[in-house]
């Protein structure tokens, strides 16, 4: 069985009441539901990791080698400024696929440069929780 890491990063465990207008409102409760009625269809093995601190993240993402075969991931506000995140995917080399509830490249300047990108085997961005689906079924085909 497969194994897929999921990690949401900062200010995710908001989703619902955060920015409805922007991010919708369904929760991060009932999107972790859904990702794992995927995976229970698709017969993977998920581990869903939320946290606000960067070094968590690399952390989680350092150690991933030899326990997942994939990552899923939302890097949140550290897509447009975490190097450490960044690295910590690329020393890996487990594929991860980058994911957005929102499309950045229609928001501020600022959300317009990903420094995940160059190291995610894909991203989807713009769909809501749409997005996260996606990209696992992305995830689970180039692993399989
Ligand atoms: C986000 C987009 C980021 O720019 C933002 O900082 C987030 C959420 C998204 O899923 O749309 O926190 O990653």
């Amino acid at each position: 069985m497969k194994k897929i890491l999921v990690i949401h990063g900062p200010n995710l465990q908001l989703l619902g009441q955060r920015e409805p207008g922007v991010y919708g409102t369904v929760t991060l409760a009932q999107i972790n539901a859904q990702l794992k009625k995927l995976a229970a269809k698709k017969k993977v093995r998920l581990t869903i990791l939320q946290s606000n601190i960067e070094g968590a993240l690399v952390d989680a993402l350092g150690k991933s080698k030899g326990r997942f075969d994939g990552i899923l991931i939302n890097p949140a506000a550290y897509t447009h400024t975490s190097v450490a995140i960044r690295d910590a995917i690329a020393a890996c080399g487990v594929p991860a696929i980058e994911v957005h509830l929102s499309n950045t490249h229609a928001r501020e300047q600022f959300r317009h440069i990903s420094l995940i990108s160059p190291v995610a085997r894909g991203t989807i961005m713009g769909f809501g929780p749409q997005s996260y689906y996606l990209g696992l079924e992305a995830l689970i085909g180039i692993l399989s």
